[in-house]
């Protein structure tokens, strides 16, 4: 493989630059190269002010989420040979950029903590474990892949507009839990979501589920919890 690849890199420090600069940087095709191998090629033999956010490369911590080629996507798990001959690299939209490709992640971290992301029991703690079937298992097998990106997150465009709608990723974590045989705080946690910021915002534009690179539906979790949110009160329940 004998071809190179031009990187076209967001730059912006807001504390120093009005406005952001692109930042061109060759870069030989390897086989194998991912994204992220590039960025760190950048920072190691180029450029050492780059600044981007890493850490598993692996596909697992949900770290490196960027905006490759108009498109969300995780840095470490996407092939530069598949991009074209420049690749334009940006940061996840509509977040503040703290550094080049590094974004404020303070409201995805707040709706987050908003849903409870944990079991909620009533019951009396069990002595060893909490025990689940294969079966109730495999119905939350989707959302446990969730790893946290904000790929979803900003790519929701009910998100951006409206602070008070908890969005794609943190309502796919509720139903992630709402799912569970085991937790118990189902009426809880829709009475949070049963109104017109709450799961009723989704217009079911499919953004954030095009955008996961875990190929998990926010949208059908939504939708799933729209179905709760009219049963139960259909019966009186909320
Ligand atoms: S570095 Fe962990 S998901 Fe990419």
């Amino acid at each position: 493989m004998d071809k190179t690849v031009t990187l076209r890199v967001y730059r912006r420090d807001p504390d120093l630059d009005p406005a952001p600069k692109y930042q061109n940087y060759q870069i030989e095709l390897t086989p194998g190269l991912t994204v992220l191998m590039a960025l760190y090629h950048v920072l190691e033999n180029v450029d050492k002010t780059l600044s981007f956010r890493a850490s598993c490369r692996s596909a697992v911590c949900g770290s490196c989420g960027m905006h490759i080629n108009g498109k969300n996507r995780l840095a470490c798990e996407t092939q530069l040979s598949t991009l074209g001959n420049e690749v334009l690299i940006e940061p996840l939209p509509h977040l503040p950029v703290l550094k080049d490709l590094v974004v404020d992640m303070t409201t995805f971290w707040e709706k987050y903590e908003r849903v409870r992301p944990y079991l909620i029991t009533m019951k009396q703690d069990p002595a060893k474990e909490r025990l689940q079937s294969p079966a109730d298992r495999k119905k939350i097998d989707e959302y446990i892949d969730c790893i946290l990106c904000a790929c979803c997150h900003s790519s929701c465009s009910l998100d951006w507009w409206d602070k008070e709608y908890l969005g794609p990723a943190a309502l796919g974590k509720m139903y992630r839990f709402i799912a569970d045989s085991r937790d118990e705080g189902e009426l809880e946690r829709l009475r949070l979501v049963a109104s017109e910021e709450g799961v009723f915002r989704c217009h079911t534009l499919f953004n954030c589920t095009e955008e996961c690179p875990k190929k998990i539906s926010p949208t059908f979790a939504i939708q799933e919890m729209k179905k709760r949110v009219f049963f139960k009160k259909l019966t009186g329940k909320l």
